[in-house]
């Protein structure tokens, strides 16, 4: 039986391989113990390049229509089925109200809302109210809260805000890794998400445990498809936010990086945030680039030296640079040029692999693209979308900037209507490349820490 197309499924192939390889946990083991019915380890794609997950991604996903397939066995499969029918049939099962018309993600929120809520119940009232002020709720008496009014008063917050669905996502996620592999994913250090995690880990992890207990009895591939699902779910929760960076989400990231950092008992205070926002960044910057021409690393020093009137900048070639050298900085700037159709600057290439979103999280990141949109109008300044793609799902990306006065087909840089970060045309505008570093400059500056 092969991977049966599924527009619903074709994601995994843009995740990270600490993320899937919680789902390849899932499929292949149970209690630690190699799984009896699964088949995914004898695919030539997982002995080729398991532990590269990323690489073998269809047969996961195969693997995963397969078990969903064992779970409708008395309608008689002949093999695997689509995502959506597995993801309604873990619903049903789990009890989930959610309606099976509505588009994948708001089923799959439903259902990660189900795995929190009812973790919520197994909460002592202290941790309650971490909870609560942890996400911001707005609550009257945060004092003697009950889990129903916590669980109100979370799911209205993950209703308006994508970044606190997002938040989610990371907390379940994280609970999973936890269970599955016996630790948290490598961003749970992340200084901004602790607090709810830890609160949550162990809570989750009953619930989760709960119904494993209670599906032995319903049915074995149920052990496997329920905790995949939620892995899924999470996976794509965590990738949307990535891709929807728009400004409405960042600015709610920001509320939520300036909440954090007041004690419990300080009232939060709007004036102080505003002041804060308006400060110059006194952290140095580390600049990270590629270059085939030289036209990239032109830019990046005329950038760094207006950059050097406010803040002190270290310019790294990623040709000699190390993932070491890139986690010292808690703002960094990813420059690249664009090469063959969208690609990636050489050298990057070489680079990319050899980090992870966990680098950057919390950190605040910018993007400084290079391309020729009459020549490659089709793939303008693609470059950086490779980087963002990988590395920005759980930074602060700041830098974005308009399209106009630009004229291209298409770019997987533009985000929300925007340029992830800033943009450079060397063959066809360089007499606007001045204007546009000092205009972004003096932009990043307020924004970066
Ligand atoms: C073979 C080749 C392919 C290119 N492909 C693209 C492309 O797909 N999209 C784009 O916007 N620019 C593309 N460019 C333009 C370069 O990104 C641009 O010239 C850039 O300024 C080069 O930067 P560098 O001198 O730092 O290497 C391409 C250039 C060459 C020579």
């Amino acid at each position: 039986m092969a991977y049966q197309n599924d527009t619903d499924l074709e994601f995994l192939n843009q995740c990270d391989n600490e993320l899937l390889g919680v789902l390849v946990e899932i499929l292949t083991k149970d209690k630690g113990e190699e799984r009896f019915t699964e088949t995914l380890t004898l695919s030539n794609g997982y002995k080729t390049y398991h532990p590269d997950h990323v690489k073998y991604w269809r047969d996961i996903a195969e693997s995963y229509q397969r078990f969903g397939g064992n779970t409708f066995v008395n309608m008689v499969r002949s093999g695997g089925v689509l995502y959506r029918e597995i993801l309604c049939d873990v619903c049903d099962k789990l009890k989930v109200n959610y309606n099976p018309n509505s588009s994948i993600e708001t089923i799959e929120m439903q259902l990660l809302n189900k795995v929190l809520t009812d973790s919520l119940e197994k909460m002592t009232p202290e941790q309650l109210e971490e909870i609560s002020r942890d996400f911001g709720l707005k609550l009257e008496n945060i004092k003697g809260l009950t889990p129903q009014a916590v669980t109100a008063a979370l799911q209205a917050a993950i209703r308006v805000s994508g970044f606190k669905a997002y938040k989610c996502a990371v907390i379940v996620a994280n609970a999973l890794a936890q269970l599955i592999l016996g630790h948290g994913l490598s961003f749970g250090a992340n200084a901004m998400l602790t607090k709810a995690i830890s609160v949550f880990a162990g809570p989750i992890g009953w619930v989760i445990t709960g119904l494993w207990t209670a599906l032995d009895i319903a049915g074995p591939a149920y052990r496997v498809t329920i905790p995949a699902t939620i892995q899924i779910a999470c996976m794509r929760q965590m990738i949307n936010a990535a891709d929807s960076d728009c400004d409405e989400e960042l600015d709610d990231e920001n509320d939520w990086a300036d909440e954090d950092d007041i004690d419990d008992d300080e009232e939060y205070d709007d004036e102080d945030a505003e002041v804060a926002h308006n400060d110059v960044c006194k952290k140095p910057i580390g600049i990270f680039y590629g270059t085939d021409g030289g036209d990239t690393e032109k830019v990046v020093e005329q950038i760094a030296e207006e950059l050097r009137e406010y803040v002190d900048v270290k310019i790294f070639d990623v040709a000699k640079a190390s993932r070491n050298d890139l986690r010292r900085y808690e703002n960094l700037i990813f420059a690249s040029p664009t090469y063959g159709e969208g690609d990636l600057q050489s050298d990057w290439e070489d680079f990319l692999p050899k980090l992870s979103a966990s680098d950057v999280a919390g950190k605040t990141i910018a993007f400084v693209g290079l391309g020729d949109q009459d020549s490659y109008g089709e793939t303008f300044g693609e470059g950086i979308a490779h980087i963002y793609r990988k590395l920005a799902k759980r930074a602060y990306v700041v830098g974005q900037t308009s399209t106009d006065g630009y004229q291209f087909e298409s770019s997987k840089s533009v985000v929300c209507g925007k340029f992830i970060g800033l943009m450079i045309d060397e063959a066809n505008q360089d007499n606007q490349t001045k204007e546009r570093i000092a205009a972004w400059v003096e932009d990043v500056v307020y924004k970066f820490n």
